[in-house]
C-alpha cells in the first residue's frame, strides 16, 4: 500500500525539533513500512521567522543548517512578512508540531499556533508544556469540537509514557496519589552534587546536553516540575489545576553540606513532585526538594532518571523510570504521537 504523506508544520528548531528531524531522517523507510505515513516538514519556524515549502523540506539539509548556526530567515523559502498562524491553512498543513520553548507569560508561539491549528481541525503534537499549562480546557474543547488531535505525552517526563499509562492504563482507578522525579536537569544536578561536583558544573552539562530549559530557571526553580504537574493533574487525575495552586519550591537553596549529611543517614533528597488527593476529591499539588530513603523506588532514581508513581485503588502502585540524557527521546515521543493520532 502506499503511504500516506501528511505535511506538517515543525516550530522550533532547538534541540528537539533538530532531533526530530534526524528521527524523519534515519527512520522515514520505518515509517513507511510499518505505519504507512511519511511525515514532510513543508512549512518550519524558528525564532528568525517561518519558511515554506509546499514539496517539503529535506530534513538532513534542514537539520544541517540549523546545526551550522543557521537560521530560517536564511532559507530560500522564507518568508519575510508571512507567520505561521496565517500559513497553516493555505499550505495544506495537517499536523502541527510545537518544539517552541515555554513562556508562560503570553503563551506564545506555542498557545495562539495550537488554538489556530485546532480551531482549522489540524492535529496538534505539543512538546511545549506552555500552551497546556495556560489553556488545557480550552484546548481539550477545541480538540473535541473540531475533531482534532491533540497529543502531548512528550511534555512530561520526556518518553517515558505518563500521560499514556494514566489515560489509558488506569481506567476506572482512583489515584490517591501521583508522585515523581519530573525534571531530570535537576536530577542530575543534585545527584552529581552528593558526588561533589559543584551545582554550576553540573548545570552547565545539562545545558550543553540539550536538556536544561532554555531559559534554566524554570528548572532549578521548581517550575518546570510544577508545569508537568499541572498537565498530569488535567489529563491523568481528572482535575482542573492551575500553576497558581501549585506550592513550589525549587533546588537552589540547597547546599552540598546539607546532601553529604543526609547521605550519612541513608537518604537523599530529590526534587519531588506530588498530587495528593483530598477527601473532597482535588488534589493538593506541590513541588519541593523532599528527604527520601536512598532505597526506595524515588530515592534511587538517579542522574538522568525521571521517575513516576501512581497509587491507586485498582491498579494497586505503579512505578516507571526512564534515563535519557539528550533530546532525542523526547522527539520520539512527539513522533509517537503523531503516529498514534494518524492511526486513531
Ligand atoms: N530539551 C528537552 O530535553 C525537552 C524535553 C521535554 C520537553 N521539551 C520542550 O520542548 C520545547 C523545545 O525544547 P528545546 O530544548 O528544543 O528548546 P531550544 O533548544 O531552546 O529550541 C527552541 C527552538 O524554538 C525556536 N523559537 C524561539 N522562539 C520562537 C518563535 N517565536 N517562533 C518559532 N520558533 C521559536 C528557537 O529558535 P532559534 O533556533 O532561532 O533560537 C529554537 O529553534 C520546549 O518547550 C521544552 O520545554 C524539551
Amino acid at each position: 500500500m502506499e503511504p500516506i504523506t501528511i505535511p506538517c508544520a515543525l516550530i522550533g528548531l532547538g534541540h528537539v525539533g533538530r532531533s526530530f528531524l534526524r528521527i524523519l531522517e534515519t527512520k522515514a523507510p520505518v515509517l513507511a513500512a510499518r505505519y504507512g505515513l511519511v511525515f514532510l516538514p513543508i512549512l518550519v519556524a524558528d525564532s528568525s521567522g517561518v519558511a515554506l515549502r509546499p514539496q517539503g523540506f529535506e530534513p538532513g539539509t534542514l537539520r544541517a543548517h540549523k546545526e551550522a548556526g543557521g537560521r530560517v530567515a536564511d532559507l530560500a523559502e522564507y518568508l519575510p512578512n508571512a507567520s505561521v498562524a496565517e500559513l497553516l491553512e493555505s499550505s495544506g498543513c495537517r499536523l502541527l508540531l510545537d518544539a517552541s520553548p515555554v513562556n508562560l507569560e503570553t503563551g506564545e508561539p506555542g498557545l495562539p499556533l495550537a488554538r489556530r491549528a485546532l480551531s482549522l481541525g489540524i492535529p496538534c503534537v505539543l512538546a511545549n508544556k506552555a500552551p497546556l499549562v495556560l489553556a488545557f480546557q480550552e484546548l481539550e474543547q477545541l480538540a473535541q469540537e473540531h475533531a482534532a488531535g491533540l497529543a502531548f505525552s512528550a511534555t512530561v517526563c520526556g518518553a517515558l509514557p505518563v500521560i499514556n499509562i494514566g489515560q489509558r492504563d488506569l481506567i476506572g482507578g482512583e489515584i490517591a496519589l501521583f508522585q515523581g522525579i519530573l525534571n531530570s536537569t535537576t536530577n542530575f544536578i543534585l545527584t552529581e552534587m552528593t558526588l561533589g561536583r559543584s551545582y554550576a558544573e553540573a548545570l552547565a552539562e545539562a545545558q550543553r546536553r540539550g536538556i536544561a530549559e532554555a531559559d534554566p530557571t524554570l528548572d532549578v526553580e521548581g517550575w518546570d516540575a510544577a508545569n508537568k504537574l499541572v498537565i498530569v493533574a488535567n489529563a491523568v487525575l481528572g482535575y482542573p489545576a492551575r500553576l497558581e495552586e501549585v506550592s513550589v519550591e525549587g533546588i537552589t537553596g540547597l547546599t552540598p553540606e546539607h546532601l553529604d549529611l543526609l547521605s550519612g543517614e541513608g537518604k537523599v533528597i530529590k526534587l519531588l513532585a506530588s498530587a495528593q488527593r483530598r477527601e473532597d476529591g482535588s488534589y493538593r499539588l506541590q513541588v519541593a526538594p523532599t528527604e527520601l530513603p536512598l532505597f526506595s523506588f524515588l530515592g534511587g532514581c538517579a542522574g538522568w532518571e525521571m521517575g513516576v508513581e501512581f497509587h491507586s485503588d485498582l491498579y494497586g502502585r505503579m512505578y516507571h523510570k526512564i534515563w535519557e540524557r539528550d533530546p532525542l527521546p523526547t522527539a520520539a515521543a512527539m513522533l509517537r504521537d503523531a503516529v498514534n493520532l494518524w492511526r486513531g
